[in-house]
């Protein structure tokens, strides 16, 4: 059985949304997964005031945050960030930080790994946020597999790199069907990978 990890950082919860939809379509695909959180880098108390960012911390914050462990364990990763001046967002970052005694040791290359992401707008970042990610992914040694246009259903999220969201001016969009057909489609897709690769 494939072990997938869905390892994310979401602030204001669009990140949440797609990692339990690419979880939940791992496991339809024959994987164990895990879902795994980034921990949040911030005071709860600085961001009191953006209710989407409180609720998603509250939703969240008692589950497993993620772990290098969840890399070693897995078969393949599937990482999601919030794009952020065009790069994935800090906290997400610092976790992504914590790696190098894994990576020193050959630990993190050899698996499966995709990205998703989301922005206010088309144009703010999403495929840079997804490259960004990607040339970290290349220093694990790992093997990413991107969507491409593989499917029908890319034709309309549009995003050969990954899977992205747009969250809108008011960061209030709520994933829509492509997108959420998108986000099945790459999840399957990493897990029938990964299978392939074990043989
Ligand atoms: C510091 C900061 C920088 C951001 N930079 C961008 C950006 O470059 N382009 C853009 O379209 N949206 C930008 N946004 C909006 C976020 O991408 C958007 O709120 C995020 O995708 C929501 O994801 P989440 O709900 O999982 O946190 C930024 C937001 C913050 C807080």
């Amino acid at each position: 059985m494939v072990k997938l990890s869905v390892i994310y950082y979401s602030a204001t919860g669009h990140g949440t949304a797609m990692a339990r939809i690419v979880a939940e379509a791992g496991e339809k695909a024959g994987a164990e997964v895990r879902f795994r959180p980034v921990a949040e880098t911030r005071d709860p108390q600085s961001f009191a005031d953006n209710p989407a960012w409180s609720a998603n911390y509250e939703d969240t914050k008692d589950l497993p945050s993620a772990t290098g462990d969840d890399i070693v364990w897995a078969d393949a990763v599937i990482f999601g960030s919030p794009t952020r001046f065009g790069s994935p967002a800090a906290p997400f970052r610092t976790f992504i930080d914590t790696l190098g005694g894994l990576w020193a040791q050959g630990k993190l290359a050899d698996k499966v790994y995709a990205g998703f992401t989301s922005s206010q707008t088309a144009h703010g970042g999403q495929e840079t946020t997804l490259i960004n990610l990607y040339v970290t992914l290349m220093h694990f040694g790992g093997i990413i597999v991107p969507p491409g246009y593989t499917n029908e259903l890319k034709f309309a999220d549009g995003n050969p790199y990954g899977v992205s969201h747009i969250t809108g001016p008011d960061n209030q969009n709520p994933v829509n069907d492509a997108t959420n057909a998108a986000l099945e489609h790459l999840a399957q897709r990493v897990v029938t990978t990964a299978a392939r690769l074990a043989g």
